[in-house]
């Protein structure tokens, strides 16, 4: 499925457009229904947009007792170790905004092994989003096409009977928990959001259709879909 693409000049404009979705998109949910409920990426690329969250003007602009942060996937390591997702978010935005800590659910990577860990997200998620879904997915995009810990090649990409699956990267030699594909599609707003040359290769292999069955390409949100890149992820 193909996403609106918005191509910001460079990374610090990238990350102020994201940042003024973000506040937008939690506003209105929190004008409409009351909370937002938004699953974070993990990786390098959305520290900034964590950080400038925390900060003047955007950090007064949300009223943070009604946001509920769940993490898209998480590397299931300790949450106090350097690899995980929730340290980097954490350590970017969590401690510096006002937000409840029982409104933030990092994936419990110290309870079990992560098909557990996968089974009792999946249930913390069900619990607090009573049947509505998502109403922000941000995503990263890895330079092989995965989102999330959607990885290519993997039973993951096929589980559709559960919200959280869990599943062994090889390459990483690493255990994951992820969202599924039916749980990040039934979102109210998906945003991938891709930054620096790095990515570039794997942006025009995608936007060209010179590859295809990729994890981002079998991405199908119900609701509004963006790419968010600078202009070195675009290519341009
Ligand atoms: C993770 C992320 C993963 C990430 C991409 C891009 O746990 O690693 O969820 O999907 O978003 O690998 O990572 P970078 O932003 O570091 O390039």
């Amino acid at each position: 499925m193909k996403a609106e693409q918005k191509v910001m000049p460079d990374a610090q404009s990238l990350i102020e457009a994201a940042t003024e979705q973000f506040v937008a998109s939690a506003r209105n949910a929190i004008a409409k229904r009351g909370v937002f409920h938004v699953a974070l990426a993990g990786g390098s690329t959305p520290k900034g947009l964590y950080q400038k969250l925390a900060t003047s003007p955007y950090v007064e602009q949300i009223d943070w007792s009604r946001v509920h942060l769940f993490f898209g996937d998480e590397r299931c390591v300790l949450p106090t170790h350097d690899d995980s997702n929730f340290k980097m978010a954490r350590e970017a935005m969590i401690d510096h905004v006002p937000i409840p800590q029982e409104n933030v659910h990092r994936m419990p990577t110290e309870e079990g092994v992560a098909p557990e860990v996968a089974i009792r997200y999946g249930r913390t998620l069900a619990d607090t989003l009573d049947g509505a879904p998502l109403d922000l997915v941000l995503l990263g995009l890895g330079p092989d096409g995965h989102i999330a810990s959607l990885f290519p090649d993997t039973e993951a990409l096929d589980v559709t009977d559960r919200m959280v699956t869990s599943l062994y990267v090889e390459k990483f030699e690493s255990w994951r928990a992820t969202m599924t594909y039916p749980t990040i599609n039934a979102a109210r707003q998906v945003i991938v959001f891709i930054g620096g040359e790095a990515k570039a290769a794997i942006v025009k292999d995608i936007t060209t259709d010179a590859v295809e069955g990729l994890p981002v390409q079998r991405l199908a949100p119900q609701g509004e879909y963006y790419w968010y890149m600078d202009k070195a992820a675009a290519g341009q």
